[in-house]
């Protein structure tokens, strides 16, 4: 059996599915990596064959040769039509927005597997991508902030005077937002944070930050999966004055607020960016889901009140080296529940399996509805 490793094709997108070292703990396949793969992330095509890879100079022949395709991104439809009969799919999926694609690996029979649908059980840790990946954004939208803004993060006591700490004010703490907060922290900002679910309070309070308590109680803010339920329009416009207050006083805003199958709420208004200070940063993480910032044009940084506002997309890609080791460590754990002896074993009686399926037996099982809202491209399904 072959396990390919093709190059990504999306602009920008500068990740690779697995790395040299996860080569040497999958055993009894061979492994097919395409010339350049590993390339933009720190892996030469050198590293892969020490470990032992085949190194194949075009996709075509790689995806024609191969029995398990694994990816960071959803291919595109034209190598999905390279795909052999029954092979299997392991990658980011998105299906709400991949709706031809996933027709068109059905009618190749392929198995695909979502690793943006894997179930996030306590068994699941290890292969959560989403989790590895917003780790990365949370990394990368503290540090976006801190190149964009015309001060420094930490307090100086210096024989020029006392420069003040930058404040730094984090809406949303999930995943992306408590490493945001902690990188904020590690570089000697002062931090607040806001997220609708009270129950991350002691999580904010623990890496250092005030917890931002508003005049504002959510009715039923937490699915049992952990998740932010959507709210009324009333609580959101609620919400948009207080944390316009907030605001006001910082010098970077990060926003992270998400609610699944929805399009990011709006928590910015247009009212509370022209009430920051000038030559403020704002980071929209949400802008691959419409943005928590009225004024974030998903995909762009833009100046607006003299407020700069990044709505830039796929932070992860943009610190390839260790996004790559972090999803190459999810994607390989989550391969090994399929593998047994060297062969491919679907065991449909296992939850993670089922639950990440897209595609099976020609048949598109995801997405159950159509989509919600409109996901710009290569982004993340609402
Ligand atoms: P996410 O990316 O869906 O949302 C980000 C954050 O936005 C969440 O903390 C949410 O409460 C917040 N938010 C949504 N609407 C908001 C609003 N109007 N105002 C302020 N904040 C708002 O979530 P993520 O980061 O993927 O995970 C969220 C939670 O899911 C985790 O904190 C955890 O409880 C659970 N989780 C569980 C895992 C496990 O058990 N293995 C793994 C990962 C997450």
């Amino acid at each position: 059996m072959i396990l390919g490793i093709p190059k990504e094709t999306l602009e920008n997108e500068k990740r690779v599915a697995l790395v040299p070292e996860a080569l040497s703990k999958i055993k009894g396949l061979e492994i097919h990596v395409q010339s350049g793969a590993g390339e933009a992330a720190g892996f030469t095509d050198e590293a892969y064959r020490a470990k032992g890879a085949v190194i194949v100079s075009e996709a075509k022949s790689l995806y024609e040769q191969s029995d398990v395709i694994l990816k960071v991104m959803p291919p595109e439809i034209s190598e999905s039509s390279w795909m052999k009969e029954g092979a299997v799919l392991i990658s980011f999926v998105y299906p709400h927005s991949h709706a031809e694609l996933l027709k068109s690996l059905a009618a190749k029979k392929v198995s695909v597997f979502a690793m943006d649908l894997i179930p996030r059980t306590s068994r699941a840790q290890f292969m959560d991508a989403l989790s590895s990946q917003a780790t990365i954004a949370g990394y990368k939208a503290a540090v976006l902030a801190i190149d964009s803004l015309p001060k420094i993060f930490p307090m100086l006591i210096t024989a020029a005077g006392t420069i003040s700490a930058a404040r730094v004010f984090v809406i949303g703490a999930g995943v992306a937002g408590l490493q945001a907060i902690a990188t904020a922290h590690r570089m000697g900002a002062s931090v607040e944070a806001y997220d609708l679910r009270p129950v991350v309070k002691e999580q904010i309070e623990s890496l250092g930050a005030k917890f931002v308590s508003l005049p504002l109680e959510a009715q039923d803010a937490q699915t049992s999966g952990g998740y932010a339920k959507a709210q009324s329009e009333e609580f959101y416009r609620k919400q948009q004055e207080f944390l316009a207050k907030t605001a006001q006083n910082a010098d970077v805003v990060i926003t992270t607020a998400l609610v699944p199958g929805k399009r990011a709420p709006v928590l910015l208004s247009e009212n509370a960016v022209k009430g920051m200070k000038p030559s403020s940063v704002i980071v929209d993480l949400a802008a691959e889901q419409g943005g928590n910032c009225a004024l974030t044009e998903p995909g762009k940084t833009v100046v607006k009140y003299g407020v700069t506002i990044h709505g830039l997309f796929n932070l992860p890609a943009m610190i390839p080296g260790q996004a790559s080791l972090m999803y190459s460590r999810n994607i390989s754990a989550f391969l090994a529940l399929m593998l047994k002896d060297g062969k491919v074993n679907i065991d449909l009686k296992d939850d993670l399996l089922s639950g990440s399926l897209a595609v099976h037996n020609g048949e598109v099982l995801f997405p159950k509805q159509p989509a919600p809202v409109a996901v710009a491209a290569g982004g993340k399904a609402a």
